[in-house]
């Protein structure tokens, strides 16, 4: 099955899974990552239900958000939950290639990478990504941490690959409050971000891996994000 139809399968499900996670020692790190937004047009890439979008906006209301993605599903959902009286836009995409359509200062793909099997497409989503930005514009990605596989976390829980060889397949379950959403991610390590983006042309890039006892976690139920990183969050400055 294409990435597209599986995508279109899963995003009803996919907006009821636990994203505690998520939101302890992820997507708030990719706004501090992204600087100061404030006014900026940021291109929210595989936006699936738009979650993300709406916190951007709501902490910087004078800036616009595209959001894009390939799953029409999603995007109809996104829309449905967003207040058409904010600053964004959802836009269904066909191919990376669509990326050459739009502008902004800044881009981040929140659980996109991790999705895709080919690293090839992933380099040249980096090159057509740097080509489109304004220089000092940010790129930041947000994806399970290569280390994170194997260990149990409060919204996810992922097996080890076979190997850990870019491209290999690692199966994951998403906690919701029914049944769990089991789907496939494909390995990439630290080195392989890196190289896709350097390739790109990125010299400047920053990773962080926070685990929870680097944020305040108050009445949370926790798993291993505790003591081990759930997600890998890479900023790569033009
Ligand atoms: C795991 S979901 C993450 C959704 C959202 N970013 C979030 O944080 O909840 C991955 C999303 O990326 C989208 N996607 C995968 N490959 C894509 C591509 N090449 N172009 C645009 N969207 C893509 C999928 O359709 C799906 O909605």
């Amino acid at each position: 099955m294409d990435i597209k139809r599986e995508w279109d399968q899963l995003s009803e499900w996919y907006q009821s899974k636990d994203s505690r996670t998520d939101w302890l020692v992820g997507y708030p790190i990719v706004l501090e990552m992204l600087g100061n937004i404030q006014g900026k047009t940021i291109l929210d890439y595989g936006c699936g239900n738009g979650s993300f979008s709406r916190f951007l906006v709501q902490n910087y209301p004078l800036s616009t958000v595209v959001g894009v993605d390939t799953s029409a599903n999603a995007v109809s959902n996104a829309i449905q939950k967003t207040d058409s009286s904010l600053p964004i836009t959802y836009h269904t995409t066909h191919s990376y290639q669509d990326l050459k359509n739009f502008s902004f200062d800044h881009v981040c793909f929140n659980f996109v990478f991790c999705t895709i099997p080919n690293f090839e497409t992933i380099t040249n989503i980096c090159s057509l990504v740097y080509a489109q930005l304004p220089k000092g514009g940010r790129c930041v990605i947000l994806d399970p941490h290569p280390d994170s596989h194997g260990k149990k976390f409060t919204s996810f829980e992922s097996e080890s690959p076979r190997e850990k060889k870019r491209g290999e397949r690692v199966h994951v379950k998403l906690f919701t409050s029914s049944i769990d959403l089991e789907l496939d991610d494909y390995y990439l390590s630290e080195d392989d971000y890196r190289s896709a983006l350097t390739q790109a042309g990125f010299s400047e890039i920053e990773i962080r891996a926070p685990i929870v006892g680097d944020v305040a976690a108050e009445n949370v139920v926790l798993g291993a994000e505790r003591t081990d990183p759930p997600f890998i969050i890479i900023q790569a400055t033009k």
